[in-house]
């Protein structure tokens, strides 16, 4: 208990750039997952209306995206929209549509330049032309870029992407291209929307919900969970080291006796 303690303390003491060192040291997820959450809330603390919240949060959105780059971290996916947020009032779904396109105008020469790629999960034909349109733009010109993957998932619901294999892999069984027993956890894993990304390793929550808001439900099977009271907007690089320094200290076992723990 002193120990941790003690080990707490060292830590609080050290400043930024020596933590980054360190953790750039150990293993560094390769997948980072985020429910971005609290927009709403953020604005209401400050008697804003919510959509001033959802702006500012972009800018977060900025400085993780960067932050994880520098650190090495191969993909991130940021939770955006869900299939669930259309619930929401028009003027909201309206401003938040409109995002992706602000978000993307504004920092593209800034992703080149940092050789981040954008990739997007979800269903991008039920979203207005506009935002398909920037979205699909930003995609075509980062495709070549070898950094960081910003996966945004816009308009996802993990119960909807599963249910597209399940009715993918039955039709395939259906017209005698695959048999039954062929059927196994490589093959859903094929069919998942993040098919080609690595499997997410670390889930972050803002906000202090403690619900996964059907977010990649099959592929957080075995990811470490880390749930922040913070909002998004307040969000920052140094709650993400933190973030990442937690996820270093955790034992990852996946079923077995022994961890994964390194460095
Ligand atoms: C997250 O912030 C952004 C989206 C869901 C689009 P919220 O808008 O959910 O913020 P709260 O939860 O109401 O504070
Ligand atoms: C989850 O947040 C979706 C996104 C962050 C895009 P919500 O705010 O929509 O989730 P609930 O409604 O609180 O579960
Ligand atoms: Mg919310």
């Amino acid at each position: 208990m002193l120990r941790k303690l003690m080990r707490k303390k060292t830590a609080d003491i050290q400043s930024l750039q020596e933590r980054i060192h360190t953790v750039k040291q150990r293993q560094m997820p390769n997948h980072v997952a985020i429910i971005m959450d609290g927009n709403g809330r953020w604005a209401k603390q400050r008697k804003m209306p919510r959509i001033a919240g959802h702006h500012e949060g972009m800018k977060t959105v900025r400085q993780v995206t960067n932050f994880a780059n520098d650190l090495g971290v191969k993909a991130l996916t940021l939770y955006a929209f869900s299939t669930e947020n259309w619930k929401r009032p028009k003027i909201e779904i309206d401003f938040l549509m409109n995002l992706p396109g602000e978000f993307l105008n504004t920092y593209l020469p800034e992703l080149m330049e940092k050789g981040i790629k954008v990739e997007m999960i979800g269903n991008m034909d039920a979203l207005p032309a506009h935002t398909k349109t920037a979205i699909t733009k930003a995609m075509e010109i980062t495709k070549n870029n070898t950094g960081l993957i910003l996966n945004f998932a816009m308009n996802y619901g993990s119960r909807l992407e599963l249910v597209h294999v399940m009715k993918e892999l039955a039709r395939e069984v259906e017209s005698g291209n695959m048999e039954i027993e062929a059927i196994d956890e490589n093959v859903i894993n094929s069919k998942l929307m993040t098919a080609h990304l690595p499997e997410p390793d670390l889930l972050i929550r803002t906000s202090g919900e403690v619900r996964l808001s059907n977010f990649m439900l099959w592929q957080l099977a075995y990811a470490e969970f880390i749930f922040t009271e913070v909002l998004w907007p307040d969000y920052n690089e140094e709650c993400f080291l933190q973030a990442i320094e937690d996820f270093q200290n955790r034992d990852r076992r996946f079923g077995s006796l022994e961890g994964d723990r390194k460095g």
